[in-house]
Parts: structure tokens; sequence; C-alpha cells
């Protein structure tokens, strides 16, 4: 296992199968610098390695103020034009990785969740925020703009006027008006965060896990390609479900009226 300075990755937490990614820099609200960009590669490499293990990962900041408060602006704001490029090339990279696990990675978003600190649980699968988070691109405001993939998502999720709307004014949102915006599924009480985690897990890992992966990419491919080839990869993905024991044993524990045993083959 690799030693990370500014993170901590835990695997089979909160249960079995499940990997749970903190951010770890609480003293700069778990903002992320070159060492934090350094780790998360390591550690979403070391959940690549394992990917045979792990049903889920869930991401998260350490404390209970912040998710990632962005990128590091102390250390940005000495960066040349070309160590900028090579910083926010790896964290885009980086993010990237998030979105093509073939596995649902959940962003718990426990406090603020702004620049970067978005970005990353953008390129998550579900994000689920408590009462307290804060949402927001305010990059303009430092003179930049969202470089890990916020207008690229951002947009994707909520359209081009609401993006624009949001990436402009670098307007904070609280959790109630990022869930009415698409930009989280659910918020619940700080309290009980890990509770609702776990009953959110539960429902998507209730289910069979190759139908997970599959939906998974079909749905990402309806950001790279035209309907036709969308509707293509949606096909090919449900012949691989039909190859599985799992959609039989699926099919047939609901016309046995009993509660499906999935082993993901
Ligand atoms: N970078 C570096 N340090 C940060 C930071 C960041 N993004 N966010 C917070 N910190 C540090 C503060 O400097 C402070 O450190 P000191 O105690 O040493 O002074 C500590 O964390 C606590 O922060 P505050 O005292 O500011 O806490 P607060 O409760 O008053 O405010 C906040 C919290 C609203 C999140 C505020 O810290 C803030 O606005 N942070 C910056 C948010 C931001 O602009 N993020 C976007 C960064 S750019 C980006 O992310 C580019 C990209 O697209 C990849």
């Amino acid at each position: 296992m690799a030693d990370y300075q500014t993170l901590r990755l835990e695997f089979n937490k909160p249960r079995p199968n499940v990997v749970t990614l903190t951010f770890d820099r609480p003293d700069a609200l778990n903002a992320l610098n070159s060492q934090v960009s350094s780790d998360l590669k390591a550690a979403i490499a070391e959940i690549e390695n394992n990917i045979s293990e792990v049903r889920a990962v869930v991401v998260t900041g350490e404390g209970s103020k912040s998710f990632v408060a962005g990128a590091d602006i102390a250390e940005m704001v000495k960066l040349t034009p070309p160590e900028a490029r090579s910083f926010l090339h790896d964290i885009q990279q980086t993010f990237t990785r998030f979105e093509n696990l073939p596995i649902p990675v959940f962003a718990k978003i426990n406090g603020y969740a702004l620049g970067g600190g978005l970005e990353v649980a953008l390129a998550c699968d579900i994000r689920i925020a408590s009462e307290n988070a804060v949402i927001g691109l305010p990059e303009v405001s430092l003179g930049l703009i969202p470089a890990g993939g916020g207008t690229q998502r951002l947009t994707r999720l909520v359209g081009e006027g609401h993006s624009k709307y949001l990436i402009m004014t670098g307007a904070r949102l609280n959790a109630q008006e990022a869930f009415r915006y698409g930009i989280v599924s659910k918020v619940v009480p700080q309290d009980n965060l890990d509770e609702e985690l776990d009953k959110l897990l539960d429902k998507v890992l209730n289910h069979a896990p190759v139908a997970i992966g599959s939906a998974k990419f079909a749905i990402q491919a309806s950001f790279n390609e035209s309907l036709n080839s969308g509707l293509e990869i949606e096909l090919d993905e449900a012949v691989r479900c039909f190859q599985t024991k799992d959609l039989r044993e699926g099919m047939s524990a609901f016309l046995e009226k009993r509660k499906a045993e999935f082993t993901g083959k």
C-alpha cells in the first residue's frame, strides 16, 4: 500500500468491498495541492489494481467543515503558465479516472465543495450532501476558470444556461439549492450523512454488479458519442448483461417471487 501524506485510502470501509478515500488536509480545508494530486494519482492506481475486490468507492473530506475547498491557492499563485498546465492537466486526468472506473463512485459531500472540490465530486457518479454543504465554482473571483473539468461536467449536468450562470457569478449554493439544480441527488442532516450513505450503498450494491458497471459505461457514452453510437453501446452492454449468471438469477428471482442473490458473474 502506498504511503499517502494528504489522503487516506481505506479498503473495506464502511463495509466489505467498498473503499473510502478521504482528503486529509483539514488545516487547509482539504485543498488540493501538488502533493494531493500526486497522492490521488497513486490512490486511484491502487483502486484500479485491486478493482476485482472493490464494488464501490466513497470520496469524502476529513472533518465536519469541508469536503474539498478547491485547488490550493497559496500554491497556485506561484505557478508559471507551463507549471499551471501540468498541475491542472494532472488533476483533470486523475478525476477522469474516477469516472472511468467500472464501479460506482459516491461523493459524500460533508461541507465546502468549491472549485476543484466540486469538480472531483462532478467526476463521481452519485453525490450526496450534508445540509451544511456549500457548493460552487468561484474560480473567476481568482482570475481563473474552473479547470478540473468544471466547465465540461457542470454544463453536461445542469445545462449551458445554469452552468454559465453559476460559473460567471461564482455563486455559492447551499445544499438545498444544489439539490434543486440537480448537482446533488440527496441532502441529509450532517449527523445522518454516514447512515444515509449506507442506505444508498445498500440500494446500489444490492443490484447486479455487471449491470451497474454496464449502466455507468453506457451513461458515460452519452457524453462522448452521437445518439446512434450511444444506442449501439447501450445495446452491447445489455447483451453483455445477458451473458451473465446474474441476469438469469435476477429474472428467475422475480418470477419465483424471491430476493435475487447476485454473485457478480
Ligand atoms: N487553497 C489554499 N488554502 C485554503 C483554501 C484553498 N482553496 N481554502 C481554504 N484554505 C485555507 C485558508 O487559507 C485558511 O488557512 P489559514 O488558517 O492558514 O489562514 C484555512 O484553509 C481555513 O480557511 P478560512 O479561514 O478561509 O475558512 P473560512 O471558514 O473563513 O472560509 C472558505 C472557508 C469559504 C471555503 C474559504 O476558505 C474559501 O473561500 N476558500 C477558497 C475557495 C476557492 O476559491 N476555491 C477554488 C480554488 S481554485 C480551483 O479550484 C481551480 C480549479 O479549477 C482546479
